[in-house]
């Protein structure tokens, strides 16, 4: 139970991010109090590009491991923190460096292009990195005929794959909140409810993705609800996502899509509810846990993490 008032907190947190020139970046998987005192939130490119471009001396990442370390990669002057140093990622854990290691060996001659949701030796094994609202751009920015690694989601990977037609070899990695969504249930969802479009994350499995009226990053989701005219969504994300789509579109229905078991809870991911507004209040009060990347494994991220930026931003994107 946590000893603080949330009032409390949050004046805190308040007081501590002027008092430490500190910026807080969250997430939409975040909960709802966490994006709310959140000095910017986003899906994982804009959250990038925000954390290469502020005056902050201190970014607070309220997320998962790799997103921070991915803001240390491209500001290594600033301190950055995160809430609770376990805020892993089932995906990330998919794909250890010795064995990506041995996959591109494996596969020569093939350009490296890996997902944000890798630990930052992966990302220094990599050519290019990109996140789920630039994939498909950044394959479609290479040449036609250019021979392709995609790690680790393998339905992310498919579906880029499906867009773009490249030769790619993809690693067999999941998400275990997106991978866990019911077919059937959402079928039967969407019985009950025939006027709510289905919409998803490309990290979902292609069966579900078949279903889909609208497949997107969550940044990309969230606007498509904005955007449409319709008024009853079954939402194929983590759940947090909600919490921005209530706030921006309040007279609309928001229906979580449901897992395939229906006790686990499993559209929440486990690892990114590890912070809380408690984790950050200590957090910004001790500075720790802090993210430190060995300098050599830092200097080899920076330049598939620029490439992305870089195209990301001749993109518009
Ligand atoms: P985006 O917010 O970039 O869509 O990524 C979400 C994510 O990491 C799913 O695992």
């Amino acid at each position: 139970m946590e000893k603080y008032s949330s009032e409390y907190l949050i004046s805190e947190i308040t007081r501590l991010k002027k008092l430490k020139n500190a910026i807080i970046l969250a997430h939409y998987y975040q909960t709802g109090d966490i994006q709310d005192i959140a000095d910017f939130v986003g899906d994982s490119l804009a959250l990038s590009q925000k954390a290469a471009s502020n005056t902050a001396d201190i970014i607070l990442f309220a997320g998962v491991k790799f997103m921070a370390e991915t803001a240390k990669i491209l500001s290594p002057e600033k301190k950055v923190l995160l809430p609770d140093i376990n805020a892993g990622c089932s995906l990330a854990n998919s794909c250890k460096a010795e064995d990506f290691k041995k996959f591109i060996s494996d596969n020569p001659g093939r350009t490296v292009i890996t997902y944000v949701n890798t630990t930052a030796d992966i990302k220094a094994l990599s050519d290019i990195i990109c996140t789920s609202s630039n994939a498909v751009q950044i394959v479609e920015s290479l040449p036609p005929d250019e021979k392709l690694i995609f790690a680790p989601d393998r339905n992310l990977g498919n579906y880029i794959l499906n867009k773009t037609g490249s030769d790619m070899v993809i690693w067999n990695g999941t998400c275990h909140v997106h991978e866990e969504f019911s077919l059937e249930a959402i079928l039967r969802l969407k019985k009950e409810n025939p006027d709510a479009k289905i919409i998803v994350h490309p990290e979902c499995e292609l069966p579900v993705r078949l279903v889909a009226d609208f497949i997107g990053s969550t940044s990309a989701l969230l606007e498509f609800t904005k955007k449409d005219h319709g008024n009853s969504y079954i939402v194929g994300t983590e759940v947090g996502i909600i919490h921005q789509m209530k706030k921006e579109n309040p007279s609309k229905n928001f229906i979580p899509a449901p897992p395939k078991d229906s006790t686990c809870g499993c559209s929440e991911c486990s690892f990114i509810k590890l912070v809380t507004l408690e984790k950050i209040y200590k957090c910004l009060l001790n500075e720790e846990p802090e993210i430190l990347i060995e300098e050599d494994i830092l200097i080899k991220a920076q330049r598939p993490i620029r490439r992305m930026m870089e195209i990301s931003e001749k993109l518009g994107l």
